[in-house]
């Protein structure tokens, strides 16, 4: 008897080592096959996350079993179901969380972490959804707990996971806090909903915050700066406040942080990455963040930001901008 050995090969980004820098090209591999509780799907879109940034510099290990490709989020249409898949069919156009594997034309995922896509919404826009929607969600709600009418406060606003964290704030009724790295940027944070933005490089964004709150302080900070923050965090939070770290952009150490602070005013101080989670956690994540903001993709007070869209063969320049802090929220690569 012989046995037909199909290979169906796919484009891919590779990272490889060029002048002792990582560079990035279109290469071709093996597509993956999906197994019984995983759709495949023909990738169209990919958002770009800072994650992809350090990953491709050595920075950020790829969880055990997860494809060693960039990419955190994709929009496409499901080309293949496995056997036990439920609520998908072939032929779905579906947005996903990855915990890698986006930067291609194919990926496999678990139906538990796939959405549909909103009617009204493109590949283009879905894709920029995902990754930064749950992890803001994660942030505020899952691990900060935020309530209606609960000050909030928001570092790197005009950042993908910032334009998120402000709009599901600001849906749910909280009052909104931001800093951000220009003037530009913090216009762009007020009119998606921020009541309160500062310029961390002109304003002492700590004590303004204490001033405008009327000495209350901020119930729930998203951080992913770190370093100084941590102490200005501290600062400027309110009792009972909950602080947590998504991220240390500035420095993964911070010192001289009052711990008296944080005893006096009852502060809880958390850290969290998604992707490590496991798939039932992840699986429940989406769940909640339907149950609590499906209508409002509906009604369109929730909408993804888009600041540019690139073909993925400009992978390296939608990165270099990512790199110069230049984006005001999601840069997408569209896959051909
Ligand atoms: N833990 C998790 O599960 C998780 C998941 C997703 C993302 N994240 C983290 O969330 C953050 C945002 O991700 P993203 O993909 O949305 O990023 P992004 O769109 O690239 O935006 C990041 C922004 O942060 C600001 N920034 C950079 N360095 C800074 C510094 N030293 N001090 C203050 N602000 C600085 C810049 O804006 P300005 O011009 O305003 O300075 C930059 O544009 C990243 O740290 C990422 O690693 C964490």
């Amino acid at each position: 008897m012989v046995f037909a050995i199909t290979f169906e090969g796919m484009k891919y980004i590779e990272v490889f080592d060029q002048d002792g820098l990582k560079a990035m090209k279109i290469s071709e591999q093996e597509a993956p096959k999906n197994s019984d509780f995983e759709v495949k799907i023909a990738v169209y879109a990919v958002g770009v996350n800072r994650a992809d940034i350090l990953q491709r510099l050595g920075k950020y290990p790829v969880p055990e079993g997860v494809s060693p490709t960039l990419g955190l989020e994709v929009a496409g249409e499901i080309v293949a179901i496995g056997c036990q898949v439920q609520g998908f069919k072939k032929g779905d156009r579906v947005m996903a969380l990855l915990a890698g594997g986006g930067y291609a034309q194919f990926t496999v995922v678990d139906y538990r972490l796939l959405m549909p896509i909103p009617k009204h919404l493109d590949y283009i826009q879905a894709a920029g959804i995902p990754e930064v929607f749950l992890t803001a969600y994660q942030t505020l709600f899952i691990l900060g707990g935020v309530r209606p009418k609960e000050q909030v406060l928001i570092h790197a606003g005009a950042s993908g996971v910032g334009t998120a964290a402000i709009q599901l704030a600001h849906v749910w009724g909280a009052q909104v806090s931001i800093t951000a790295g220009s003037d530009e940027k913090v216009r762009f944070c007020e009119k998606l909903g921020a009541d309160k933005a500062y310029n961390y490089k002109t304003q002492s964004w700590s004590a303004l915050v204490w001033e405008d709150t009327e000495g209350k302080g901020i119930d729930v900070i998203l951080d992913c700066v770190g370093g100084d923050y941590v102490e200005k965090n501290i600062d400027c939070a309110a009792f009972d406040g909950r602080i947590v770290l998504i991220g240390f952009m500035a420095n993964a150490r911070a010192q001289e942080i009052n711990l008296a602070k944080i005893l006096q005013k009852r502060i809880v101080l958390k850290g969290s990455t998604l992707r490590a989670r496991s798939l039932a956690y992840k699986s429940d994540l989406i769940n909640s963040f339907n149950r609590d903001f499906k209508a409002a993709w509906a009604t369109k007070e929730l909408k993804p930001i888009i600041d540019q869209v690139l073909p993925w063969e400009l992978a390296d320049q939608a990165h270099q901008r990512m790199k110069q802090n230049l984006n005001k929220g999601k840069i997408i690569l569209t896959i051909s």
